[in-house]
């Protein structure tokens, strides 16, 4: 899946895994949800691919679910602002990105997060212990030009208007709304970082609560995947999942750490996608029919292997 359009830059996107991560996703759902969004890169590529009649689009982080609500349904409106703001910045430009983040963090104004995370350090969002945006720009960088941004916008608009529903919730109320024709991809925020508030995201989660509400979702037989823990190297990262949940876990190689290439050592990074089991069933009733791809195919071989 080339070319598939991107207009916010956000650290932790799963853009470049995105098409990997929809190999193990059936072909034609109901709805597909996303509880942890982000710049909502997988709802973008699973429509690239048609994979569903419609898109739950849902972070917690409300200014960022609001920008990809004007991305989407006004792509002109946005794309004009941008293009003002972007090219408001050239006299004297990081003393304009901090202007435009006091503002942000006055108003909350998603059209103003857009530059921002196109201009700060590497799209990482940052906030402090009051919740405001503090993180600081990248000097060596503009930020991506308006002509590219206009066609991402409107590639993104053209791929979920009149499709995609947006919310702003806990995403333990979103997984109550989720029905079994449907199939939710979480991808929540990274744990053991520093308690349950991780300064990256706008919130953190515990491990329990996360587990508790996957064993929610296992006993209503919703189909779900997780992104969640990973390694590098013989290093692990992230709690595992528990054994309870009877998840199936596949690795997908996540590419090198620039850490690593600076010091010379070819360590890979892959990351776990966990597939639940009511996504496995879904998988299992379809073999010997149409439609399974060979990544299911290999990861039901792989289980009958392992499990008989
Ligand atoms: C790892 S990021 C998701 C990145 C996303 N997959 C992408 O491709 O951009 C996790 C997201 O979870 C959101 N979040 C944190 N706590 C949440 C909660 N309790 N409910 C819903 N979203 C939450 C954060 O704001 C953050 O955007």
């Amino acid at each position: 899946m080339k070319n598939i359009p991107h207009a916010i830059q956000y650290q932790g996107s799963k853009r470049n895994l995105a098409s990997e991560i929809l190999r193990y996703v059936p072909e034609k759902v109901s709805r597909f949800i996303e509880p942890f969004s982000g710049s909502a890169a997988m709802c973008v590529a699973a429509a690239a691919r048609n994979n569903a009649n419609s898109y739950l689009i849902n972070d917690l982080n409300q200014p960022l679910v609001e920008l990809l609500r004007l991305i989407i349904d006004r792509p002109t409106d946005i794309a004009v602002f941008y293009e003002l703001l972007w090219n408001e910045q050239h006299d004297n430009s990081i003393e304009h990105y901090y202007r435009v983040r006091e503002d942000f963090n006055q108003t909350r104004d998603p059209r103003l997060f857009l530059y921002l995370l196109a201009r700060c350090v590497k799209g990482s969002v940052r906030y402090n212990a009051e919740g405001l945006f503090n993180q600081s720009p990248d000097k060596r960088r503009y930020g991506t030009r308006p002509e590219t941004m206009r066609r991402n916008i409107f590639g993104v608009s053209a791929l979920l208007k009149g499709k995609a529903d947006f919310s702003s919730r806990d995403f333990r109320e979103i997984l109550l709304e989720a029905e079994r024709t449907d199939v939710v991809y979480m991808d929540p925020p990274y744990q053991g970082v520093c308690g349950d508030r991780d300064s990256r995201y706008f919130s953190g989660i515990s491990h329990g609560e996360f587990v508790e509400a996957l064993h929610e979702l296992d006993s209503r037989g919703i189909a779900y995947l997780v992104s969640y823990d990973g390694r590098r190297g013989g290093q692990t990262f992230g709690e595992p999942m528990p054994d309870s949940l009877g998840l199936t876990c596949v690795e997908l190689a996540a590419g090198r750490s620039t850490q690593a290439t600076l010091l010379g050592r070819n360590e890979m990074t892959y990351e776990s996608l966990y597939l639940s089991r009511s996504l496995m069933e879904r998988m299992e009733r379809k073999v010997g029919g149409c439609g399974l791809q060979d990544a299911q195919q290999y990861v039901l071989l792989e289980r009958v292997a392992r499990y008989g």
